[in-house]
């Protein structure tokens, strides 16, 4: 059958291995909100003048009421306080010592409390210190491990003082159910979310919410009856590990892996504000905790390294709906959990350990890279008061105050203001259902970028997809929004095809959404690992009609080669094919080893074998210095255009030409017509579009260059 013409190929392949093209680098998918539900409240006292702002000054006695009391959740991202362990039921005294060393040491907000002292009172002692330390609370209901009931008397205690003590409601920012009561099964789920949801009634005249502490993962494998806590919960408090992760290496390497559980929290999290409760990496690692990664590097380097990989990221978690995100340290000493501390157990700091917060943004943290942000924020905040409350009853008066007052800030070169203002109008406008204003700002937006040069990042690339992810698919507005985006990427990123991140959330959108065909431009565009894999999986589901499976393996392949990216290319074809069906593949013998690391799964559609071979003699490409490969590549095309009537097309032959000439060197032939392809690929290798005539070949990587996987 079909299997013994192309063994001669396949030999070939196996006979060089050892050069593959360069490709892009692998990078992590950047997040934005699905679901935007809740209307932001407006803030009637913002920083320093709420609890618990730095600088507030503590009032001398308790106020009557918590109305205008708290800073709003927007206000708090980055870091935010320490985890703190309380099995050793800490003295009053040592509480406030140490509460008020968070706070002024680190700047600390907020410490969340972790584990267990079943002293009577002691919670009293914690709102107490935290009152005088000017720091918020994160109260927990321990469940442990031995007593399947004490919870029950934990929770009602802490019930208790919560009423009785009247500083609580001024202290205790959430009340949390811990920690990883899914992940343990402490209690099932349905269980969980009515005990979230009664004591959210309990503590309703207090205005306390509740939460439960949690990773991302005890959420997943709760699921369905997980969605309930996800529904009741006030805020999340996420626990990130990912030390923990089985693709764990070192902390500086960590971000997709945080990235993935956030990106979780943020697409089924309601919009709720999220904070990372116990988040950290150790620096040591010893029985009962060890790594799910055999690469998985603990010391004192990569604790460091991980708080400074989220410094880096502090203008990204500004960006995440809900309010940003803010993060604490777990933990605060090496005598509460071994290895997480800041202190080690002598008292000493580990490593310096100076966070950038939300509030010092614009101080001496060198770290910092969003100082004109900030400031902006502050600036923009006298015009967006004046513009946010009218939006609900006159959204057109609304709309025209937010194109005077960001026009006023353009002409006097404040664009990072313009652009604060005419972000949170086009969202509140959208959100109130006025997407035609909406989307007018957002193109003004856009202007204003174009007008500042604004670059590419997590924030100005944020803004984007959630106003695209909030606008929704009715109206054409969306369609105008992301066209646009994708043109000021493309000219401020570093990729010509526009910013590949952008071009994957937007190919994620319309697949999500069933628009496969809008989709899959921006899967190619994008090139990245991830986008190939998803288009692979919506060509699967595509394809499922009509079975012409051959056909969308081709159609995945071949743009990604022309585009000279080999990743992408693979990475596509072999997820495409480990998800045919049983239908199109070859019950035994089928998989042919081609070199270390590679194989080819012959299946019943030659397509879909000519597009896997198709990827590996590329890959060990040459240009006219391998030349067993260029004979292979000019057999396998000769062999199928023979065989099969879609490759003898004279588009199909045009673009395995052009891909000849990139990977091979073979000249293409005369009479060969323009190709839009080819002029797209001259600009993505930094040349103008060029003439048919000129050549234009890939350079071989060096044979130091990663290999794929
Ligand atoms: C809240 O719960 C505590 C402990 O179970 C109980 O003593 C108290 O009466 C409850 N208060 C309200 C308002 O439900």
């Amino acid at each position: 059958m079909i299997v013994s013409g192309f063994i001669s190929v396949v030999i070939a392949l196996s006979l060089n291995f050892a050069k593959e093209v360069k490709a892009y680098p692998y990078q992590p998918t950047s997040t934005v909100d699905f679901q935007v539900h809740n209307v932001r409240k407006e803030q009637a006292v913002a920083p320093p003048d709420c609890f618990p702002a730095i600088g507030f000054t503590m009032p001398s006695t308790l106020p009557s009421t918590t109305t205008n009391w708290w800073c709003d959740h927007s206000t708090e991202y980055a870091f935010v306080g320490f985890s703190y362990e309380v099995t050793a039921c800490q003295s009053l005294t040592t509480l406030t010592k140490e509460f008020k060393d968070i706070r002024t040491t680190f700047k600390g907000r907020y410490v969340r409390i972790y584990g267990a002292c079943d002293r009577a009172g002691f919670y009293n002692d914690v709102i107490n210190a935290a009152w005088s330390a000017s720091l918020g609370v994160h109260a927990l209901i321990w469940f442990g491990w031995d007593d399947p009931n004490i919870w029950k008397t934990r929770r009602d205690t802490l019930l208790g003082i919560l009423h009785s003590n009247p500083k609580a409601k001024f202290v205790v920012r959430v009340l949390q159910f811990g920690s990883e009561p899914l992940y343990d099964y402490a209690l099932d789920p349905d269980t969980l979310a009515t005990q979230v949801t009664s004591a959210k009634a309990n503590l309703s005249s207090l205005h306390i919410p509740v939460t439960i502490s949690e990773m991302a993962y005890g959420y997943q494998e709760r699921q369905p009856g997980s969605n309930k806590v996800m529904d009741a919960i006030d805020i999340i408090d996420a626990h990130m590990l990912p030390f923990f992760s089985t693709e764990a290496s070192t902390a500086s390497a960590s971000w997709p892996i945080v990235l993935t559980d956030v990106n979780w929290f943020v697409t089924n999290g309601q919009n709720k504000k999220i904070y990372l409760s116990q988040n950290g990496w150790p620096s040591v690692t010893y029985s009962g905790v060890e790594p799910n990664s055999p690469s998985a590097v603990a010391n004192v380097q990569n604790e460091k390294n991980y708080f400074a990989l989220l410094d880096s990221k502090c203008s990204y978690f500004k960006s995440v709906a809900g309010g940003g995100i803010g993060w604490f340290a777990h933990i605060y000493s090496d005598n509460q959990e071994p290895g997480y501390g800041i202190y080690g157990t002598s008292g000493v700091l580990k490593f310096p350990f100076a966070p950038i917060t939300s509030v010092d943004l614009d101080s001496a943290n060198p770290f910092s890279s969003s100082t004109s942000t900030t400031m902006a924020a502050a600036s923009s905040t006298r015009a967006l008061n004046a513009i946010l409350p009218q939006i609900p009853t006159a959204p057109y008066e609304a709309h025209q105050k937010a194109r005077t007052f960001a026009s006023r800030y353009v002409k006097s070169n404040q664009y990072d203001t313009a652009i604060d203002v005419l972000f949170q109008s086009a969202r509140e406008l959208i959100k109130t259902g006025q997407p035609g204003s909406g989307s007018d700002l957002t193109t003004f937006m856009l202007d204003v970028y174009e007008s500042k040069g604004e670059p590419v990042s997590d924030e100005s690339r944020g803004r984007l997809t959630q106003l695209i992810a909030l606008i929704g698919p009715d109206g054409g507005w969306r369609k105008t929004m992301i066209d646009k985006s994708i043109a000021w990427s493309a000219k401020h990123g570093t990729c010509p095809a526009g910013d590949p991140d952008l071009q994957h959330y937007v190919g994620e959108l319309l697949y999500k959404e069933g628009s496969f065909e809008a989709a899959e431009i921006h899967f190619l565009a994008s090139g990245k690992r991830d986008s190939a894999r998803l288009l692979a999986d919506m060509f699967l589901q595509w394809a499922a009609d009509t079975s012409s499976y051959g056909l969308f393996a081709v159609r995945g392949t071949i743009p990604y080669l022309q585009n000279g990216n080999i990743l992408a290319a693979k990475t596509f074809i072999r997820h495409f094919t480990s998800g045919l069906p049983a239908s199109v593949r070859v019950e035994s013998d089928s998989v042919i080893n081609v070199g270390e690391k590679d194989e080819v799964t012959m299946t019943k559609d030659s397509l879909v074998n000519f597009a896997q071979m198709a990827v590996l003699t590329c890959q060990r490409a040459q240009g006219d210095q391998n030349k067993v490969m260029r004979e292979s590549w000019v057999r396998l095309c000769g062999t199928y255009q023979g065989k099969i009537g879609l490759l003898a097309t004279p588009e199909m032959r045009m673009s395995l030409n052009e891909i000849a000439t990139l990977y091979f060197a073979i000249p293409p032939p005369r009479s060969q017509a323009g190709n839009p392809f080819g002029d797209m690929m001259s600009s993505l290798f930094g040349g103008p579009a060029q003439s048919q005539s000129a050549r234009r070949t890939l350079t071989p990587a060096s044979t130091s260059s990663p290999g794929l996987d």
